[in-house]
């Protein structure tokens, strides 16, 4: 069904079988994220991680949402992961010579389709002991989703959404980066509206208002450092222009008539 209208498009209004689809990616997303995350200790290399999501992804009937991808970018996306280290904010493409060391930091970002229907989801966390500072950013940023989900109801719009998630990041001195958005999802990864993590003034598209039956990735980046990220040499990685730490953490949220519903939840 057609909702309302955003710059980016049309905003889908999804049905019951939608949903259900979705919500059964959500699940079998949430399933490989602890998988994941039990795998990660120093010495793993970011293709095992891949390798073992692909793996689970196809063993569930699912299909791994970012293999393939071709949209912004020179070649299509290889992995089934983005393996987001340290300064590496998105996009960061597995690899089997990347170890991970303790002190490290790590986002797993992962998108699951099934029967053609998305969840998206990502989780950032230490290595081993992290120094302070690393634990706070994970922190802050996990925090700044949790508070952007609590906005999202029926007759919310956008803007409290990025409001929620820019006014508590910045007050606790780090950066809501700004070059890159969450989504609308569904029959496709990428749909309308997007769903920037900061105010915009004058943007018209952050007075949509959300109602039952849309399905959003709210995903808030936060650099350490300044706001500011770099492309990398292989057209996909993002990196901090500052070299400072990046945490991400995302869930697929589907709006009900009482509030929302989170479809990446276990
Ligand atoms: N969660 C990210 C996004 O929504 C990851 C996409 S990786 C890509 O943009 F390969 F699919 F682009
Ligand atoms: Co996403």
């Amino acid at each position: 069904m057609k909702g309302p209208r955003t710059s980016a498009g049309v905003v889908s209004i999804k049905g019951q079988a939608e949903l259900d689809k979705m919500r059964h990616a959500g699940r079998v997303h949430a399933r490989i994220m602890q998988r994941l995350r039990e795998m990660i200790e120093p010495g793993v290399s970011t293709l095992d991680l891949d390798v073992v999501a692909e793996q689970m992804t196809r063993d569930a009937d699912c299909v791994p949402s970012f293999k393939g991808y071709e949209a912004h970018a020179r070649t299509p996306y290889p992995a089934t992961i983005c393996a987001e280290v340290n300064e590496i904010v998105v996009h960061g493409i597995p690899s089997d010579d990347e170890r991970l060391k303790p002190g490290d930091i790590i986002g797993v970002d992962l998108g699951v389709a099934f029967e053609g229907y998305h969840a998206d989801g990502a989780f950032t966390v230490g290595v081993g002991e992290v120094d302070e500072e690393s634990q706070r950013l994970m922190a802050v940023t996990q925090r700044s989703l949790e508070l952007a989900l609590e906005q999202v109801k029926p007759g919310a719009t956008l803007r409290d959404l990025a409001t929620a998630v820019q006014e508590y990041v910045e007050g606790e001195g780090f950066s809501v980066v700004t070059a890159l958005c969450g989504h609308g999802i569904g029959a496709a990864l990428h749909e309308p509206p997007q769903v920037p993590n900061y105010v915009q003034d004058g943007d018209p598209d952050s007075e949509l208002v959300l109602e039952p039956g849309m399905t959003l990735a709210i995903e808030p980046m936060v650099n350490a450092g300044g706001a500011e990220v770099r492309s990398g040499a292989d057209g996909w990685v993002v990196v901090t222009a500052d070299g400072s730490r990046s945490a991400h953490f995302e869930h697929t949220v589907a709006v009900t008539e009482d509030g929302h519903r989170i479809m990446t939840a276990p």
